[in-house]
């Protein structure tokens, strides 16, 4: 497992300031995602999906929902939320790429590429382009440009909890992330930045005709999303 695998291994992140953050967020991804998806029987794919506690609002959305997570005590807490949902599977990494080529008609990445090298991300977008139909969409969601420091994002978190009744939670939450492993593993491991030419490129290399979207998936309106279709 990797460090931030790990990091991310814990029931409750560290990253969700409390409950209410975590359900916030997952709802507003959730609906966010739910405008992107084609058709009522789309299979529909969200990788490095984290706790994903909205995933049932998505699942209706669409035919069928896989969501792939490497933590496994993450998993195995999704595998338990989402039994009894017969339109949602909780897949390994492995599992995903083992995926018949051309399974899926949408797939979602969104808040996990800043974890991956760039080689572990190349390596992804050639699994994901292999495993999309040949008129699905990929999207890359929440890529955090060069030189977007931790103070944009803190104020970012806070703005969001401002708006959603956390603000004094978000605030604390933030001192904890402060003391926590995160800036350790920050530091150690780095976090993978691309501005917007040079994911254009990536996605380019690994055969898709992309383009940034207008807006980003999720609350931080300062990183970027990306819609990628197969060439
Ligand atoms: C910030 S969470 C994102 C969760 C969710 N997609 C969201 O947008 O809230 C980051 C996720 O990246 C995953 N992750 C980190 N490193 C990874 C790696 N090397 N391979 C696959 N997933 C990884 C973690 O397990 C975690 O679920």
């Amino acid at each position: 497992m990797s460090d931030w695998i790990s990091f991310y291994n814990f029931k409750h992140s560290v990253i969700y300031v409390n409950a209410r953050h975590r359900d916030v967020h997952y709802r507003t991804i959730a609906q966010d995602i739910r405008a992107y998806v084609p058709r009522h029987s789309a299979a529909v794919l969200d990788y490095g999906c984290g706790e994903a506690s909205s995933a049932d609002l998505l699942a209706a959305a669409c035919g069928h929902l896989s969501m792939v997570e490497a933590a496994p005590n993450v998993r195995a807490a999704l595998s338990a939320r989402y039994a009894g949902n017969s339109k949602i599977s909780v897949l390994t990494p492995e599992q995903a790429a083992a995926q018949p080529p051309g399974s899926f008609d949408l797939i979602i990445m969104h808040s996990v590429a800043q974890y991956l090298s760039a080689a572990e991300l190349d390596r992804l977008l050639g699994i994901f382009r292999n495993l999309l139909k040949p008129d699905g969409l990929c999207i890359i969601g929440d890529i955090v440009p060069p030189r977007l420091g931790a103070p944009a994002a803190a104020l970012a978190l806070l703005r969001f909890g401002a708006a959603n009744g956390f603000f004094f939670a978000a605030l604390g939450g933030l001192m904890r992330i402060f003391l926590s492993d995160y800036l350790r593993l920050k530091k150690t491991m780095g976090l993978s930045h691309y501005d917007e030419a040079a994911m254009l490129a990536k996605l380019a290399a690994a055969g898709f005709a992309a383009k940034r979207a207008s807006r980003n998936i999720g609350h931080n309106q300062q990183r970027m999303t990306f819609l990628a279709r197969p060439e």
